[in-house]
């Protein structure tokens, strides 16, 4: 508890080009959770190494990615918006953590094994700890609660055993978090092969709807946007493409799956292809153009980044000090 209120930590890789299914199963959430919850939201530039990165693209993602944030509804006096390297608690603790984690625990992290896969030459030791270092970030703040897409689920329930193996043996030192999974979005599918998540890393760009995509781009790729032959709409596993676009279309008009299907009712695809469409612009479109205001004024980003990683600072040493003394490591000097 941070004044009263319940803690939330979320964050997100400044890898590649943030998708539709990032904005709908996290940012989106973020936005409406804000008010309730002491929000703190790090973009994860540490995460993001564990792949080879060039350092300058690194850097301007980053910093991009963080304007999103604010561009998207954040308020950065009321979040706490800052870059996970600012903070070097988040490494200190990972490495005590690392320390309670099991080789067995890591091995069964799809992710892990699906990365290792598309980066053969570097399987680093980093992507086998990436978990560990996704737990600090979110015990670091005693979160409460943490939203996040369907894809992450695996790392919070890693998270929460840690905090309670720790616990266990420390007494209660960290808040044992729960997942917020959002009711329509949480994930969202290639629109060219929908058995596979919407991602940064599609080799196929028309699978995937980015942030910062044109509105005759975003059109193209709905219209061309793979369904099937039933040429009825309806909610269902057995037309895996059109129910894709339905999370859509209901994730950014706030309706539920029912209502949209009741709202197409006897229209054809291609009407209502059209309408995902126009949905999608009308949510990204004001995104951007706040994105692009916010980025030309750098004294205000500055100030952010300035302000809010001193903020965070000040929380994750709270924490850090804490377990640091649980762990027996000596106390400081003053
Ligand atoms: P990342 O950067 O891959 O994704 C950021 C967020 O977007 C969600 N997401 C999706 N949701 C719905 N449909 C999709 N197709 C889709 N693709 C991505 C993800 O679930 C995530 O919420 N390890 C994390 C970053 C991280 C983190 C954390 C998150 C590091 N530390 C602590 C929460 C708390 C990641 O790589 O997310």
């Amino acid at each position: 508890m941070i004044d009263g209120k319940k803690v939330l930590f979320s964050g997100m890789q400044a890898t590649g080009n943030l998708t539709l299914g990032n904005y709908l199963g996290a940012l989106k959430n973020w936005v409406t959770l804000s008010d309730e919850y002491e929000c703190f939201y790090s973009v994860v530039d540490m995460h993001s190494i564990t792949v080879r990165q060039d350092p300058a693209t690194l850097r301007k993602r980053a910093r991009n990615l963080l304007t999103l944030y604010i561009a998207a509804g954040l308020d950065p006096k009321k979040n706490c918006i800052y870059y996970q390297s600012h903070v070097s608690g988040h490494a200190e603790l990972a490495w005590i953590l690392n320390c309670f984690t099991y080789m067995g625990e890591l091995n069964r992290m799809t992710q892990f094994k699906d990365k290792s896969a598309k980066h053969a030459d570097n399987i680093n030791a980093g992507l086998f700890t990436y978990p560990v270092l996704m737990a600090a970030d979110i015990l670091l703040y005693q979160a409460d609660v943490v939203p996040v897409g369907v894809d992450q689920m695996q790392h919070l329930e890693l998270t929460r055993n840690l905090a309670e193996r720790f616990n266990n043996i420390y007494g209660d030192v960290f808040t044992v978090p729960e997942a917020y999974i959002g009711k329509v979005g949480a994930k969202i599918m290639s629109l060219q092969d929908p058995s596979k998540k919407m991602s940064k890393s599609d080799e196929n760009p028309n699978g995937s709807i980015y942030l910062m995509d044109d509105p005759d781009t975003i059109m193209r790729k709905c219209k061309r946007a793979v369904t099937d032959s039933e040429a009825c709409i309806r909610y269902t596993d057995q037309q895996p493409g059109l129910k894709n676009l339905i999370d859509i279309y209901s994730a950014c008009t706030g309706n539920t799956p029912d209502q949209t299907v009741a709202e197409f009712d006897g229209k054809g695809y291609g009407e209502f292809k059209l309408a995902v469409g126009e949905a999608v612009v009308g949510v990204l479109k004001p995104l951007q153009d706040e994105f692009e205001r916010l980025s030309k004024d750098k004294a205000y980003i500055d100030a952010v980044i300035k302000e809010n990683a001193e903020k965070a600072n000040y929380y994750a040493t709270k924490t850090l000090r804490k377990v640091q003394r649980k762990a027996g490591f000596p106390d400081r000097i003053r």
